[in-house]
């Protein structure tokens, strides 16, 4: 039996499109979407995990290497082995970085708000000593990380009687006011005019909270601060947010001509909480077949939305690679295993890796 040249034509035009002998990885399904990115650490990128690293992922963030108390140790000295080591990887292999981040509350180093007397530094020396960071570390990497996440985590988790109060009373805040989210952004941008930069947050899709960032950003964007978009951490759960909240949050926000990214995914499979705790007595840690079942539920859903999207989602991080190793068995509760990514702790796709790449 003769087959028409067309389909001949066909069937070989497939082989010769397949990436070698590889299935493709995540990045691959997603090319016509956006970029899907992974927090790594030195680690990540010379052991065991480099190879799914670069199979299913087009983007990096470094997970603390860039972080203010780990880059900037004490004033005027920097430590950029690990940040260097992450962007020479990336770049050798033609891989986009996201940077995070350059003003956060948490994870600072213990001279930023003191001055050498040991008293609380002043607003104009706190901005001038932001201004030093943002401006050594984001020139160091210009051209070479496409995206920055600016400002980290500073709008508040608390409903205030004051309703004009929508920051976290962090010292950033007590010390600066709320006018050095700004200059966080205009001094990123007189570094590296062409950086995308984000402002990032957690629980943005709970409706007062969407409320807060809302005003936050439609401040920023009125005063004609350059910022790019807002990513949503996305640090979720199989419990949480709802479809309607999370496309609210993507349409509130993106009303204002901002790019949405999702930047921390990870669904884990216990309920959210906050503060840290002990493990209880009576804690299961099983990853049952109803968790998991009830977390390939989820991403199934978050991705048909973040696909909706494309155009304004321009990037979608995971928060760790496998389920061997993520912030989350220690976070909140310290030595109760959770299981929230795409790879299983033996680096095997999972039930939710495919339902994430159906489509
Ligand atoms: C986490 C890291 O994953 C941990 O290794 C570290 O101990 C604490 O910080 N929101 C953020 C990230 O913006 O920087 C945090 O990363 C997770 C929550």
């Amino acid at each position: 039996m003769r087959y028409p040249t067309v389909l001949l034509a066909a069937a070989f035009l497939t082989v010769l499109h397949l990436p070698g002998d590889q299935p493709g990885g995540l990045k691959d399904y997603y090319h016509d979407y956006f970029p899907i990115g992974v927090a790594v650490s030195v680690r990540s990128i010379t052991g065991p995990d480099t190879a799914l690293i670069l199979r299913e992922f087009n983007s990096l963030t470094p997970e603390n290497a860039m972080k203010m108390g780990p880059i900037h140790p004490e004033e005027g000295r920097y430590f950029w082995k690990d940040a260097d080591a992450i962007v020479d990887f990336a770049t050798a292999h033609g891989i986009r970085i996201r940077g995070h981040n350059l003003c956060w509350h948490e994870q600072t180093p213990g001279w930023l708000f003191k001055d050498s007397a040991g008293n609380t530094v002043t607003k104009e020396d706190l901005l001038k000593r932001l201004k030093d960071h943002i401006t050594t570390v984001v020139s160091r990497y210009k051209g070479r990380i496409y995206a920055w996440d600016v400002v980290n985590e500073a709008v508040s988790d608390e409903n205030s009687d004051d309703t004009t109060r929508i920051l976290r009373n962090s010292p950033w805040f007590r010390i600066c006011g709320d006018e050095f989210i700004a200059k966080a952004f205009e001094y990123a941008h007189a570094a590296d005019p062409n950086a995308q930069l984000f402002y990032n947050d957690y629980n943005t899709e709970r409706p007062e909270k969407r409320e807060r960032v809302y005003r936050l950003l439609r401040k920023l964007v009125t005063a004609g601060v350059p910022i790019t978009g807002v990513g949503i951490q996305a640090h979720w759960s199989v419990y949480e947010p709802s479809a309607t909240d999370l496309r609210a949050s993507i349409d509130r926000f993106s009303s204002l001509g901002l790019k949405v990214q999702i930047t921390e995914l990870d669904i884990s499979i216990y309920p959210w909480e906050k503060k840290g705790r002990a493990r209880r007595q009576d804690e299961s840690d099983a990853y049952t077949p109803v968790l998991q079942q009830l977390q390939a539920d989820q991403y199934k859903t978050f991705f048909s939305i973040f696909r909706g999207y494309r155009g304004t989602i321009n990037g979608v991080t995971f928060w760790n690679v496998t389920d061997k190793h993520t912030w989350l068995d220690q976070y909140p509760v310290p030595g109760r295993k959770n299981y929230p990514l795409l790879f299983d702790t033996a680096g095997q796709p999972k039930k939710a890796y495919w339902e994430v790449v159906k489509f």
